[in-house]
């Protein structure tokens, strides 16, 4: 066994998230300009190269893999790459396999995920409106999206819903997107809108709903308790007592959870992020392709980029300003 990845602040990485393409067949106002330019093709790490990266995450101690992008599932033929890391799964070495989709190719590939082993998956989903949700996603189809989560829940896949809280936009919908969740039992997750990428005019701080005022919005219809468990990412439950359900809370704004951060980002040209919000990144990409010459070559190169993870990120709105902003887009290290 080799020694786990851990980085300066005693933190060990277990969870890999793996962005395998910056497309997407939406263009969400907070994620990316209509207009988004992408990366050539052949700047893509290909699935065989993939697999192999991942892999060696895994031979040092990554127990948690997720899939994003983009939409993960506009990849050509990346079921092929989910079916490769079942081995992963097969042999113990990998707790779960996942992935974030803004749902609208479930449709098509819930059964086969289900089969290559995957068991939960996150669904982007901020309205249930379908005419906001095409002014949201610019070029989504609400339609698409419920009729790729029915199939998935045939398929037998558990889903969490992920909402990115939006001022004058979702506000109202908060208990319809509750109950609504209740009803399909899918678990439900809040997102504070992060200032990520150059969206050009767009006033972000008008957009930003904090979620402590969500969260007293949801205490005037119902009791809630404040739950202590962990999933091992930076969400944070309450519990509706009423109804038992439980509801996430992503709070990088008004809380941060950097302290107990277990996770890097690879973006699908095999660059790692070390953190969400900072530019902080090593090429992996180089060492990877090298490594028929020296096959240690990949395992130092990712030795030496977790040794330098940052602490945290410096996102902040508290002074009315945007501080901490990132120019790289959301879409490039899937979120
Ligand atoms: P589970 O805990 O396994 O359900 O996954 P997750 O919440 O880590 O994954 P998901 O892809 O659903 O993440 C939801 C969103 O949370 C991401 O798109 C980000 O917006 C945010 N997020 C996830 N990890 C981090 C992080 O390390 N830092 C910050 N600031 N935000 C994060
Ligand atoms: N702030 C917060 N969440 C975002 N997402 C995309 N862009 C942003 C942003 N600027 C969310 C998506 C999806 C996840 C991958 O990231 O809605 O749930
Ligand atoms: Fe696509 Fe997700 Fe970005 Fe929306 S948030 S444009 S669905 S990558």
């Amino acid at each position: 066994m080799k020694d786990a990845l851990i980085d300066p602040f005693a933190r060990e990485i277990t969870y890999l998230r793996v962005s395998v393409t910056d497309r997407c067949d939406f263009r969400c106002v907070y994620c990316m300009v209509e207009d988004m330019k992408f990366l050539p093709k052949k700047d893509l790490l290909s699935l065989e190269e993939l697999d192999r990266m991942c892999s060696a995450f895994i031979e040092l101690g990554v127990r948690k893999l997720r899939i994003t992008g983009g939409e993960p599932l506009v990849r050509r033929n990346i079921m092929s790459f989910f079916n490769r890391m079942t081995r992963h799964l097969d042999s113990g070495a990998l707790d779960e396999l996942t992935l974030t989709t803004n749902g609208s190719q479930l449709y098509r590939f819930a059964e086969d995920l289900y089969s290559a082993g995957v068991r939960r998956i996150n669904v982007s989903l901020d309205t249930l409106d379908e005419q906001k949700f095409a002014r949201v996603t610019r070029w989504g189809r609400l339609k698409q999206v419920l009729r790729g989560i029915d199939a998935a829940q045939s398929a037998g896949l558990r889903i969490k819903i992920n909402a990115v809280a939006l001022k004058g936009f979702n506000e109202e919908e908060l208990f319809t997107i509750t109950e609504w969740c209740h009803a399909r039992d899918m678990d439900l997750t809040w997102i504070e809108v992060m200032p990520m990428g150059d969206m050009g005019t767009e006033d972000r701080i008008g957009q930003y709903w904090a979620l402590s005022e969500l969260r007293d919005q949801l205490a005037q219809r119902y009791t809630l308790t404040h739950l202590l468990e962990r999933t091992g990412g930076p969400a944070r439950y309450l519990r509706l007592e009423e109804t038992g359900q439980k509801i996430g809370f992503i709070t990088p704004l008004t809380h941060n959870f950097c302290e107990s951060c277990n996770r890097v980002r690879l973006t699908c040209t095999g660059e790692l992020y070390m953190c969400l919000g900072q530019e902080d990144m090593a090429d992996l990409r180089a060492p990877l392709r090298n490594t028929a010459d020296s096959p240690k070559a990949l395992e130092e190169a990712i030795r030496k980029a977790i040794r330098l993870k940052p602490k945290g990120h410096d996102f902040d709105y508290s002074r009315q300003v945007i501080s901490g902003q990132m120019t790289r887009h959301m879409s490039h290290t899937g979120g």
